[in-house]
């Protein structure tokens, strides 16, 4: 029992003071009419639902300590308990001709034309889709329209058309962009059991997430708490259509619901997020798992004794023995729907014996869990996840990993090892964790390891729908349901697929463009060869490969077939005449053979798991200090031999240039290396210790030593300045020997980098990392000569420095680097975050594949030869390392690896050739 509910009993029986004495004298003041309205109720009302209460109930009850009108609301509740249990679960029905949202200016909507992926894995071909009021009318072939209707014909001209996706893990409008401190609401602290809390009450509408979002497709999404609390709160599910009232209750799927069971939902945490925040940072408890299990468990034993005390009251009601208030505690209220079953529970947990242990608090306080989410080493214990009660959904990433050790072990196949152990399956954002807006990616990651795509698919529509209990009303396309619908550019589980319009209740959200039928912009889809290369072939240093669809070494692009041969770890022949006598070789059957990727501007080398300091070199703080002595160089803190280096390798990645990691204005000296090297001290695994002087500037790197970012600026013109003549890397800097890479993000602070260099430091090569914002300055970049590491390639608004940022169709015409290569900048692709190495090739084709197609930019089209260039021979040219990556090193993928079915299949170094 809660402090609360004690001081209430205590009040209620011991006390001659307070709310129940004033209670009594209004009730002796009312007695005539109380009695008069009692009778009535009892008569008209209370009778009927409580048919079997006693006739004499009026009086004795009269004789208690509580008002008839404290007695009714008593009742009511019981009632609504009562109400709530009959109602049961929600089920699709084809009649449903109302949709609570409609809005009624809406006009009908037919779209011609469509291939329908329906979200519960069917795909129908060539059929019309018809909405009305909000809600999907029919899905046939040959729809036609009551000549008297006033109906919108889109021709979609053979476009898919889905349902909107569901993201069921979202922080979004309580975690807004931008990243305002004002404005994030998204965990209540410092106290880890805050069932209470809900975040409608902090939801923006007017974040700029919202439509941003929506863009990518994603119309409905579960707003959650974070994952700080054991308990955080009380969650809310939201169509991202903002309304003109601007109400966020507006925005609720369940707005206007008078028809169906509504759900309430609730987040829970566990593992290493509660544990860090309060144990570590906060000094609180819990500090261990044991802890957080203690707290969930007494909490939840608090909630149980009064759902027993309101179940025993209610029951009494019945038989007119009440003689106090109906037992209530708002702290527990929530805890309590969870118990009765009219909470669906999403928990954030990630290991084995987390997910175990809340199983097993679930069986023993007798209550659900709908979804568990993150989830990484769920695929490993399907067996434990049938002992709980109900099908529990697993929403995991699709590839986001390794940041903690709850991540590390995680494998890429898992959605797909998920799926194929009958598991319901969900993937799903974490906004702004990952940027909801690319959901779609997320799911087309995991056909890429074997999910099915209508499976991937299903994971992000009726999947995530059913566990949010509104499998009936979203996620499908079918008839009777919400019409929540995309009209895509392109397969939706190919790489760069985005919506040409977004519909939310038969809404369109953005502006009309002309849709042009559909073109083959998914490279065919190749028979990759069933024969694999044979096993004699691994580690071979003289073999050769024939039937290439593309080489693209040497930074040119060359269409085959064609064949290639290495002698002793040198590619001494390509093209269609090379003639071999070697025993050694395979057929690639159109097989792509690239250059080996260079990945700039992570911490590969320097970090295993970021919140794990033990796995690393790290941080260097912000001081000031000019002693070029005194300069870090990333070659010192290299280590190699790491999961996070094997998955770069595993992306194609052969080397890396790592700067150190600092908190610094000055980070230290980058080096490059060999990402599949055992140690810095075999040949050639180091390709440079000395690569470029690597400085960063903003709001993030504001210190006591450099409170401002005009401080930081001026900081740099003095030391680059002040060391021009000297013999260390400040002067070479200067002198333009060694790059100079700075990261920046503001369009003004970067045009504050191009002053720096056309005034004070001409001849430095600087170069812009980051760069969200530098597309507005891309003609200045063009004549200053800087090139630009776009990290991340695509940006988001999170930060107040890149509000700017293009966030790509169909809101703008192309994204930063489509500007950027337009204004003959030259552009390399970075890798933001060490886990997201694996994704380099797509995140650089998402370039090409999403070329905006308009006048605007017909001759700043990036074709893929430009993307590939993106991530190799730029990256070199821009760093100076034309010479020491090795020339007879590549990767050979099985078709276009912008197919992102295509898979990387060999890799071959001066070690010999590697099958994967
Ligand atoms: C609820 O219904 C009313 C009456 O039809 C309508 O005016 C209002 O816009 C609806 N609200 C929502 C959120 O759809
Ligand atoms: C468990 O909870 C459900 C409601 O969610 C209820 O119907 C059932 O009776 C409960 N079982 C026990 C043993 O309390
Ligand atoms: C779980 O899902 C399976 C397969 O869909 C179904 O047969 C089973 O009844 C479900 N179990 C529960 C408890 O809902
Ligand atoms: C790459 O270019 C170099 C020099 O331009 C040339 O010698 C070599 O044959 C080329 N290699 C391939 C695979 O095209
Ligand atoms: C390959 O290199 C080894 C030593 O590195 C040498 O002994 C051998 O003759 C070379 N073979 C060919 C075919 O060039
Ligand atoms: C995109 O380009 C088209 C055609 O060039 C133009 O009409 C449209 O206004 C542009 N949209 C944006 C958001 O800039």
């Amino acid at each position: 029992m809660s402090a609360k509910q004690s001081n209430f009993v205590q009040r209620n029986h011991y006390t001659s003071e307070g709310s129940i004495k004033r209670v009594e004298r209004s009730i002796r003041q009312n007695l005539h009419s109380a009695l008069l309205l009692f009778s009535i109720a009892a008569l008209l009302t209370v009778s009927l639902v409580y048919s079997f209460l006693p006739d004499t109930l009026p009086s004795k009850q009269l004789h208690n300590a509580i008002s008839f009108s404290t007695l009714e609301a008593g009742r009511a509740k019981c009632e609504a308990i009562q109400t709530r249990q009959k109602k049961g679960v929600n089920s699709p029905s084809k009649d449903r001709s109302y949709n609570p949202r409609a809005e009624p200016t809406q006009e009908p909507i037919l779209l011609k034309n469509a291939v329908v992926w329906d979200g519960q894995g069917q795909v129908l071909e060539d059929v019309d889709v018809y909405i009305e009021n909000g809600i999907i009318r029919q899905v046939e072939k040959d729809i036609q329209v009551d000549g008297n209707k006033r109906v919108k014909v889109i021709d979609v001209a053979g476009h898919i058309v889905s349902p909107g996706l569901v993201d069921m893990h979202s922080h979004i409008g309580v975690d807004g962009w931008p990243r305002y401190t004002s404005s994030i609401d998204a965990n209540e602290m410092p106290n880890p059991i805050t069932p209470y809390v809900r975040i409608l009450d902090g939801f923006n509408p007017s974040d700029k997430a919202i439509r941003i979002v929506a863009s990518g497709g994603i119309t409905s999404v579960l707003a959650l708490p974070g994952s700080a609390n054991v308990i955080g709160g009380e969650a809310y599910a939201f169509k991202l259509r903002p309304r003109s009232t601007v109400s966020n209750e507006d925005m609720l799927v369940q707005a206007n619901n008078t028809e169906d069971t509504e759900w309430r939902w609730m987040k829970m945490a566990c593992g290493e997020n509660p544990k860090r925040i309060y144990g570590s940072l906060l000094h609180m408890q819990p500090s261990t798992r044991l802890g957080m299990a203690y707290m969930l468990r007494k909490e939840l034993t608090k909630a149980q004794a009064l759902m027993r005390q309101q179940d025993d009251w209610c029951h009494n009601a019945q038989h007119g023995r009440v003689d106090a208030v109906f037992p209530e505690d708002m702290d527990l209220e929530s805890l309590v729907a969870l118990l009765r079953g009219q909470v669906l529970l999403n928990i954030h947990c990630y290991e084995t014996y987390d997910i175990e242990a809340l199983i097993r608090h679930s069986l023993e306080f007798n209550f659900t869990i709908s979804a568990f989410h993150h989830a990484l080493d769920a695929y490993r214990i399907p067996e434990i996840l049938r002992r709980a009660m109900n099908n529990i959904t697993i929403a995991t990433f699709a590839d986001n990993w390794g940041y903690t050790k709850e991540t590390y072990q995680s494998i890429p196949e898992a959605p797909r090892i998920l799926y194929e152990a009958g598991i319901p399956l969900a993937l799903k954002s974490d906004h702004p964790v990952l940027n909801s807006q690319r959901l779609m990616f997320e799911a087309a990651k995991t056909t890429h390891y074997g999910l099915p795509p209508q499976e991937a698919f299903r994971a992000v529509t009726s999947a995530p729908a059913d566990a949010m209990g509104l499998g009936h009303r979203i996620g499908s396309l079918k008839v009777g349901y919400d019409a929540d619908i995309v009209i895509w550019d392109r397969e939706p589980v190919a790489l760069a697929a985005v919506p040409l319009q977004v519909f939310v209740d038969g809404v369109p959200l953005f502006d009309e463009r002309p849709i042009k039928p559909v073109e083959n912009t998914r490279p065919a889809i190749k028979k990759h060869s069933v024969q694999t290369v044979p096993k004699r072939m691994d580690r071979a240093r003289s073999f050769m490969l024939k039937n290439a669809g593309i080489s693209f070494l040497n930074g040119t692009l060359v269409k085959g077939p064609l064949d290639l041969i290495v002698e002793n770890g040198s590619i001494t022949c390509t093209g269609s005449r090379c003639v071999s006598t070697h025993v050694l070789e395979y057929d690639l059957q159109g097989g792509y053979i690239l250059p080996g990727f260079v990945g700039v501007g992570s911490s590969l080398g320097l970090i295993e798991m970021t919140f794990e300091p033990m796995t690393g070199d790290g941080n260097a703080p912000a001081v000031r200090n000019d002693n070029p002595k005194d300069l870090i160089r990333a070659v010192d803190g290299i280590k190699l031999g790491t999961q996070q280096l094997e998955a770069a390798y595993n992306g194609g990645i052969l080397s890396v240039i790592t700067a150190p990691m600092s908190k610094n204005i000055v980070i230290g000296v980058s080096a490059a290396f060999k990402t599949h090297a055992e140690s810095l001290l075999y040949k050639g695994a180091l390709l440079s210790k000395a690569v470029a002087l690597h400085m960063q500037i903003g709001h993030e790197f504001k210190s006591d030593s450099f409170p401002t970012v005009s401080s930081q600026i001026n900081y740099i013109r003095q030391l680059l300045g002040d060391n021009m003549a000297n013999d260390n890397y400040y002067g070479q800097a200067a002198r333009g020997e060694i790059p100079t890479i700075i990261t920046a993000h503001n369009k003004d602070e970067i045009a504050s980098l191009i002053a720096l260099k056309q005034q004070d430091l001409p001849k430095a090569r600087i170069v812009i990392h980051g760069g969200t914002e530098s597309y507005l300055v891309a003609q200045f970049l063009k004549e200053a000569d800087i090139p630009v590491v776009l990290s991340p390639v695509l940006c988001t608004p999170i930060n107040f420095d890149s509000v700017h940022c293009l966030t790509g169709a169909p809101l703008t015409n192309g994204t930063a680097a489509h500007v950027l290569h337009k204004h003959g900048v030259k552009v390399a692709v970075g890798i933001p975050d060490n886990s997201y190495s694996r994704n380099l090739i797509w995140d650089a084709g998402w370039l090409a594949a999403s070329s905006p197609s308009s006048a605007e930019f017909d001759d700043g089209v990036i074709s893929q030869e430009d993307s590939i260039r993106f991530i190799t021979t730029n990256v070199q040219e821009i760093y100076g390392l034309e010479t020491a990556v090795d020339p007879n090193e590549f990767v050979v993928y099985s078709g276009n690896p912008l197919d992102m079915t295509s898979r990387l299949m060999l890799i071959s170094t001066n070690e010999g050739l590697h099958l994967l």
